[in-house]
């Protein structure tokens, strides 16, 4: 069963440690995300951006596939299905198709039309009891065609939006999508303790996880960070994987053409990162 992110996440903040979003783009990754937290009961939230919504045919596709999933392979860890930076109107569409978390990104709006829309998806999601995820400042780099300068967050907008009762709230603080580049100035810790300080008990998101140092990572839960987002690291780990194959020349013995044998080697590869990642991020044996 799909649950909210809520409880999880209260958990985590509570408990000093992350739940990782890993993304997911087909069921492959899927399989690979679900095993892996079932294997170390570890709390887990799968992402879909829009265009992987796309991608993967549609959300309702997506629910049908997860929830699918779930009980087929006896799944008992606590996972939610969770829109990635959603727009407002596939935000309403996730929540029709049966997603069990939302997030709505209106961090490119002024704020007064950030707090508005954010408003309204606050009332649909605590009818429905799904989770909802706010994004102030915006976060770096380039996601989907979403594209940010990612500029730090206002700790007091940060605020105002973490007061209309959203359960989580992502925050720019220094982080970028995708990799880093090598002059990176890093997390804006002062930023991340002044928005806490404002936020109290809200479990703040940090995305763009691919590439920050461990030690960043412990940092940044140790002040409130309770929801990690990895996405291109997955990525990244199935193409070096996928390459391997081709390249020493297995797709060209026997049925190494046949995708299930040409598609192993990528997902054993998001499986060990998602362990790697759940390991780091302390949610390891967290799923009771
Ligand atoms: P990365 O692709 O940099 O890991 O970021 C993922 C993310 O933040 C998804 O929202």
């Amino acid at each position: 069963m799909l649950v909210s992110a809520k409880e999880m996440l209260t958990k985590a903040k509570a408990g000093k440690y992350a739940v990782g979003q890993f993304n997911i783009n087909n069921l492959e990754w899927t399989k690979s995300i679900l095993l892996t937290a079932e294997e170390l009961q570890s709390p887990v939230i799968l992402g879909v951006s829009e265009g992987a919504g796309k991608y993967m045919c549609g959300y309702k596709t997506i629910v049908g596939m997860v929830k699918g999933m779930l009980e087929e392979l006896n799944i008992t860890v606590p996972v939610a299905l969770h829109l990635d930076h959603g727009s407002f109107e596939g935000a309403k569409a996730c929540i029709n198709a049966g997603f069990s978390s939302i997030m709505f990104d209106g961090s490119h709006y002024p704020i007064e039309e950030n707090i508005e829309k954010t408003t309204q998806l606050v009332h649909a999601c605590d009818i429905l009891g799904i989770s909802l995820e706010a994004e102030v400042g915006s976060i770096g780099g380039e996601e989907d065609g979403v594209i940010g300068a990612g500029e730090c967050a206002d700790p007091d907008e940060c605020k105002a939006i973490a007061d209309l009762g959203v359960t989580m709230l992502a925050a720019g603080i220094g982080n970028i999508h995708g990799k880093y580049p090598e002059n990176w100035a890093g997390l804006s810790f002062e930023t991340l303790d002044a928005i806490q300080a404002k936020t109290g008990d809200m479990p703040l998101v940090l995305h763009g996880g691919t590439g920050i140092p461990a030690d960043m990572i412990k940092k940044a839960i140790s002040l409130g960070v309770a929801k990690i987002n990895v996405n291109t690291e997955c990525q990244l780990a199935f193409q070096e994987a996928t390459r391997k194959y081709i390249e020493e020349g297995k797709d060209l013995e026997g049925k190494g053409f046949d995708p299930r044998k040409l598609l192993a080697p990528g997902a054993e590869a998001i499986k060990a990162t998602v362990k790697e990642k759940m390991e780091l991020f302390g949610s390891v044996g967290k799923a009771k």
